[in-house]
């Protein structure tokens, strides 16, 4: 975590800023003054193209993102690779390989129980013979069948490789169940940030923000590393009840930010909520989710009315499976 963080933003506007003072010992990542809101490509351009593949970061990086955001789930062995769910039936073909027919088995989740095929049952070999599937009805399914799972490693290449070609693009990586993955022997903390290291994201300039649900795994990464941090907020009861939600005070002594559900925002039409309210005071950036140019928010007519409006709040980014959407109506 670093404190006024603001990190980001575009490749001419770090070219001009001045350095900021050193607030921070630990600090090594670079720090850049925020003037606009980041989007945040959600699963990659994910309206356009299957999410969490190589192909979706890339068609997103090429409309003009700011970020690409890989969830993250882990291989048997330990393999961070970028999955929205740790259960693979509605994003993979795995259903259509009959070799893995015996895998499907049911779990019990904090949602209710599920039988399916689940990633930490696969080795990432066995993870990349699957092509990954549109999950949303009613978008496009030209591209099923088509690409591949990727390794959080292959997406960090991306990024590494458009820095090395003058486009810096950020990365939002989110740790999927990380309590979970801790129970069964594959925290992911560590392979997290060493991921990080090895790729020299740092070193590379590319702003980085690391999200969770989970309160835990971001006190920890507070502890053993600078990069900013977002807690992500659903408001549901049952989230709160479990912990996962603390009062914003606390979140702000150990997050720089917050990624709530997008209804957490509005109090009434064009006002904010306290909690929006709140966030700001305590200096938390705030990043919603998630914009949807097929699933329009309630009460609002069209997705760029939803935008201007979350604009004209003042979010400092927000989620979209469709960047395009998103930069047209903040770069009015
Ligand atoms: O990470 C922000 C947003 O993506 C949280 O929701 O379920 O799409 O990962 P989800
Ligand atoms: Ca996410």
């Amino acid at each position: 975590m670093r404190h006024f963080i603001s990190v980001f933003i575009l490749g001419w506007l770090a070219a001009c800023s001045a350095p900021e003072p050193a607030s921070d010992t630990q600090s090594q990542q670079p720090v850049v003054e925020q003037v606009r809101p980041i989007i945040i490509a959600h699963r990659g351009a994910s309206g356009d193209r299957p999410e969490h593949t190589i192909e979706a970061y890339a068609f997103a990086i090429e409309q003009g993102a700011d970020f690409i955001e890989p969830d993250l789930v882990m291989t048997k062995e330990g393999v961070l690779i970028a999955r929205h769910d740790r259960y693979l039936s509605t994003s993979t073909d795995v259903a259509n390989h009959p070799e893995f027919a015996a895998r499907k088995r049911k779990v019990e989740t904090p949602f209710g129980s599920r039988e399916d095929w689940w990633a930490e049952d696969f080795t990432l070999a066995e993870i990349k013979t699957l092509r990954a599937l549109q999950p949303f009805p009613g978008r496009s399914t030209e591209f099923d069948g088509q690409f591949k799972i990727p390794t959080f490693d292959e997406v960090l290449e991306l990024v590494k490789s458009e820095a090395e070609a003058g486009r810096i693009v950020g990365i939002y990586p989110e740790t999927k169940s990380p309590g979970h993955h801790k129970s069964i022997g594959l925290a992911m903390a560590g392979p997290l940030l060493e991921a990080l290291d090895n790729m020299g994201i740092a070193g590379a300039e590319i702003p980085v923000f690391i999200q969770s649900f989970e309160p835990d795994i971001l006190r920890d990464l507070n502890n053993r590393s600078d990069w900013p941090l977002v807690q992500l907020l659903s408001g549901d009861p049952r989230a709160k009840a479990a912990g996962l939600e603390p009062p914003l005070a606390d979140i702000a002594s150990y997050a720089d930010g917050i990624g709530p559900n997008k209804l957490l925002v509005w109090s009434g039409p064009g006002a904010p909520s306290d909690l929006f309210s709140e966030a700001k005071s305590l200096g938390l950036s705030i990043h919603p989710w998630t914009i949807r140019d097929d699933r329009v928010g309630i009460g609002f007519s069209s997705v760029e009315e939803e935008l201007a409006a979350l604009f004209t709040l003042g979010v400092d980014g927000v989620f979209t499976d469709f960047p395009a959407t998103a930069k047209q109506v903040r770069d009015l």
